[in-house]
């Protein structure tokens, strides 16, 4: 977030001589009437640090904050500081909050960010690669431990209700089953994954994203949290799954729950230029006055859309997603034969 703040702040800085001011800790600054300017100054130094230097909160939504609407306290602070625009960055629960304002009669652009590459209209978002890169690394290390002592290696992905952080870091890591909320598994397939590969290799790598449930079974429910938009944090499954295999395997077995551990550190490469890139795009819409628009990028291209195509929705793999298909092309197991028969074609040369 902070290379995306920074993107924002300098070329507005540069390039419109904009006075620029941070609100802290998310929609709470707005509702607590909590802000500072940000310098040129301010906004150096900061793109390899992870997290954000003004703060964020998850559970201020101005529109339902203790069980009051303070959406009208949130338009009157943006008068009172003369702001011409605000920039968000989030995930869809920002985002859906940021839609819902311009209906205030706030000028505002998305800029979307979340490590669960969950939102709509756009391919990437940025924090995804190094969460990806840090989840491929626990895979890396956990190997270790599987080969030597001959164990099924559980990890445990976040990416609430979609599995792309599971799915691209799983390949990444080698990993010989992945477990995908969007597709509910047999146990059945994944122990007989598990048997051939402790048979052939003496040891198997298992990744399961926190929204991954068993046929007719439920999701794991890590925590509730009270006040929040999204109240629900999932987590558990990776320890529920090792009870199952543990009744259908001989092999000795391992769960890791990697947590918040996937959202700390220095950002990637990848993610310090992408958030850059995204930063940078959305100071232009707002020099532009192009309002009420999130970034988001196609194709490798950096476009916009209207907030409201983005907001109130997620996005989860589908079977055509080209990803998925080189994951089933190399014998992968998502524990399931659905998928197989969904139409979905394999990655073959036409
Ligand atoms: O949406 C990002 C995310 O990290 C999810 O992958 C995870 O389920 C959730 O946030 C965890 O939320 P919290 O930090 O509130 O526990």
């Amino acid at each position: 977030m902070n290379a995306a703040i920074r993107g924002v702040a300098k070329t507005l800085m540069l390039r419109a001589q904009t006075e620029i001011i941070g609100i802290e800790d998310g929609f709470l600054g707005f509702i607590e009437r909590r802000s500072r300017t940000l310098t040129y100054q301010d906004c150096s130094g900061i793109l390899s640090l992870g997290g954000t230097m003004i703060g964020t909160h998850n559970r201020a939504n101005p529109f339902d904050y203790m069980g009051e609407d303070r959406s009208r306290a949130v338009k009157e602070y943006y008068d009172e500081l003369a702001l011409d625009a605000l920039v968000i960055i989030g995930g869809d629960g920002t985002l859906s909050i940021g839609y819902e304002l311009t209906k205030l009669g706030m000028n505002i652009v998305g800029v979307p960010k979340t490590i669960d590459n969950d939102l709509m209209c756009t391919e990437r978002t940025f924090g995804f690669d190094t969460a990806v890169s840090i989840v491929t690394d626990a895979i890396d290390r956990l190997r270790t431990t599987g080969q030597s002592h001959q164990r099924i290696m559980i990890v445990e992905t976040m990416g609430r209700n979609a599995g792309w952080i599971a799915l691209h870091a799983g390949i990444a890591g080698g990993a010989d089953s992945i477990l995908l909320p969007e597709h509910p598994y047999d146990i059945n397939l994944v122990a007989d994954a598990c048997n051939q590969r402790m048979g052939t290799h003496h040891f198997s790598i298992v990744v399961v994203a926190e929204g991954a449930k068993p046929i007719n079974g439920e999701v794991c429910t890590r925590e509730t949290i009270k006040d929040s938009p999204e109240p629900t944090r999932l987590g558990g499954i990776g320890d529920q799954l090792k009870q199952q295999l543990e009744q259908l395997t001989d092999a000795e077995i391992r769960s890791t729950t990697l947590g918040h551990i996937q959202r700390g550190g220095s950002p990637t490469s990848f993610d310090r230029i992408f958030a850059t890139n995204l930063g940078s795009y959305a100071a232009g819409l707002v020099i532009n006055k192009q309002f009420n628009l999130a970034v988001i990028q196609r194709g490798n291209q950096l476009s916009e859309v209207p907030l409201d195509s983005v907001a109130h929705k997620t996005r989860n793999i589908p079977n055509d997603d080209p990803t998925l298909q080189t994951a089933l092309s190399m014998g992968i197991c998502f524990g399931t034969e659905t998928l197989l028969r969904s139409g979905a074609k394999l990655n073959e040369p036409e």
